[in-house]
C-alpha cells in the first residue's frame, strides 16, 4: 500500500518533470527558429562584377542583406546604381562572381525563372510604370491575373489589403492620371506589395517627387520595413537619408562600400 503510494508519487513527479523538460525545449526550439528567422540572409553578393555591354560598372562588390533590414544605396547619377539593381532583379545577367537573392542562385538564373524570381521581389522605379488606360484597381488586378492569381474575392482582397497598406484605399476607382506623383507612387508601392514579396528593390523611388511628397512616401516605406519586410533603396536624395537614416552602401568608382553616416 505505502510502496504503490509511493511510486504514484514519484510517477507524478515524473510526469511533472518530463512536462518541464519538454516546456523548457518548446522555449528553445522557439527562441532559436526566431534567432534564424531574424539572421535570415536575403541577400548575398561575393566578387560581383557587374557590366553594361563590355563597360566594366561595378567591381568586387561583396555584400550581404539580412531579412529586416533597410539598406540605402547611394552614389551619383551613372555611379552604378541602377544597374546594381538590374542585376539584383535578373535584368543584367551575373557574369562574373556569385550572388543569391530570395533564395535564386543569380549565376544560375535562366530567363524562365526570372518572373519566379520577380514574383518574390517588390519592385518600385522613379517612373512609376503605372498602365495608363485603366483604373488602379485594375492596374493592380492586371498584376495579379499575369502571376497566376484566379479566385475574383481573394484578388479583391489581396488589393485592399495592399491598397490600406498605402493610404490610398479609397482611390481604387481612380485613374493614374488623376492622382498626384506621390499618389502614384504610393500605388506603385502597393502593386510591389501584391505578391508578398521578402525584398522589395526601390530604384530612386522620390527622384521625381517634391520634398514633402518624397518623406510622405519614404513614411510608407519605413512602416513597410517596421512590418517586417527588407527593403534596399537606391537614392541620392540625402535629406532623406539624415531624416531616416539606415545602414547605407555607396557606389563610387567602380565599388560598393558600407558608409558610416555621420550624426547631425
Ligand atoms: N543600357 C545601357 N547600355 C550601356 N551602358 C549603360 C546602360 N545603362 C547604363 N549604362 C551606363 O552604366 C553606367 C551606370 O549607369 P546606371 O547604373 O544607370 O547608374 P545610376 O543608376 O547610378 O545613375 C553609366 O555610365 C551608364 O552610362
Ligand atoms: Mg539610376
Amino acid at each position: 500500500m505505502v510502496k504503490q503510494e509511493v511510486s504514484k508519487v514519484n510517477t507524478t513527479k515524473e510526469k511533472e518533470f518530463g512536462k518541464g523538460l519538454f516546456v523548457i525545449g518548446l522555449n528553445l526550439l522557439l527562441l532559436y527558429q526566431q534567432l534564424r528567422f531574424m539572421s535570415a540572409t536575403i541577400l548575398e553578393l561575393k566578387d560581383v562584377a557587374i557590366f553594361q555591354k563590355e563597360s566594366l560598372i561595378l567591381n568586387d562588390v561583396s555584400l550581404e542583406v539580412k531579412q529586416g533590414e533597410f539598406v540605402y544605396l547611394i552614389g551619383k547619377t551613372g555611379s552604378g546604381k541602377s544597374s546594381f539593381m538590374k542585376t539584383l532583379y535578373g535584368d543584367l545577367p551575373l557574369r562574373q562572381g556569385e550572388g543569391s537573392i530570395v533564395d535564386f542562385d543569380l549565376k544560375k538564373l535562366q530567363e524562365k525563372d526570372i518572373p519566379f524570381l520577380r514574383r518574390k521581389l517588390g519592385i518600385v522605379f522613379q517612373d512609376f510604370k503605372l498602365l495608363p488606360d485603366r483604373s488602379i484597381m485594375k492596374n493592380l488586378q492586371f498584376v495579379l491575373k499575369a502571376t497566376g492569381w484566379t479566385d475574383q474575392t481573394k484578388m479583391d482582397h489581396q488589393i485592399e489589403d495592399v491598397l490600406e497598406k498605402v493610404g490610398m484605399k479609397t482611390k481604387g476607382f481612380k485613374f493614374p492620371h488623376e492622382l498626384s506623383g506621390g499618389e502614384q507612387q504610393r500605388i506603385a508601392i502597393a502593386r510591389a506589395l501584391l505578391n508578398d514579396p521578402e525584398l522589395i528593390l526601390a530604384d530612386e523611388p522620390t527622384g521625381n517627387l517634391d520634398p514633402q511628397t518624397s518623406v510622405e512616401v519614404m513614411k510608407v516605406l519605413q512602416a513597410i520595413n517596421k512590418s517586417g519586410r527588407t527593403i534596399l533603396m537606391a537614392t541620392h536624395d540625402y535629406a532623406l537619408i539624415l531624416k531616416y537614416p539606415s545602414k547605407t552602401l555607396k557606389c563610387d568608382g567602380n565599388k560598393v562600400f558600407e558608409v558610416v553616416q555621420r550624426a547631425v
